[in-house]
């Protein structure tokens, strides 16, 4: 099990495992598959020299993904922006999202002062997850997510993080 900061190389092979994610979790990601699958291998590389994207390897193949970003003011760029959390149904309860996190940790740690992130408001494993990585809620959007007619509550998340992390 390995976990690297994905490069440009890795475009195709995060491409499709993002597609995965949105179709078998619709409530779980904001992002809409249908704008998402217009994006092209290209579009995928920029976003991967603009963004820190890090990936879960079992067996070399791609298993697992998590996404680190700040903006860019000066007033908001010392919290950080955990995104697209997802490990493969198989590799689920292996350790991998543990070690995704771990990475993630790591980085934000030499980044910013503290991390946020949304969760849907019934992904009840996500959350656990999340709890025992030492984050907390701190908010609950309501009617966050419209997906297929229905709406979805989203929780946020918070968590200092710093060099003893
Ligand atoms: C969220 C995700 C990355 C977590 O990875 P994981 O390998 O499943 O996480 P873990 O197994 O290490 O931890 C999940 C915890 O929830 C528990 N759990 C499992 N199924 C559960 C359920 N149905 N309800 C509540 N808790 C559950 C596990 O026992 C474990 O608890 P523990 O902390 O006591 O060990 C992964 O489940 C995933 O990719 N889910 C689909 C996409 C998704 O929801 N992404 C999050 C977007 S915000």
């Amino acid at each position: 099990m390995t976990v690297v900061r994905l490069t440009p190389d890795d475009a195709v092979a995060l491409q499709s495992i993002r597609r995965e994610a949105l179709l078998l979790h619709p409530t779980a990601f904001s992002a809409d598959p249908e704008i998402e699958s217009k994006l092209t291998a290209n579009d995928w590389r920029e976003r991967l020299k603009n963004r820190v994207w890090f990936g879960g390897k079992l067996d070399g193949g791609l298993c697992g993904m998590a996404a680190f970003s700040t903006e860019a003011s000066s007033k908001t760029r010392h919290t950080g922006h955990l995104g697209s959390m997802y490990v493969r149904k198989d590799a689920r309860g292996s350790g991998l999202a543990d070690e995704l996190m771990k990475a993630f940790v790591e980085h934000a740690t030499l980044h910013v002062e503290q991390v946020v992130l949304t969760v849907e408001a019934s992904n009840a494993r996500a959350i656990k997850f999340y709890e025992r990585h030492g984050f907390r809620t701190i908010g609950r959007t309501p009617r966050s997510l419209l997906v297929d007619g229905t709406y979805y509550d989203e929780l946020q998340m918070f968590r200092t993080v710093s060099a003893s992390d």
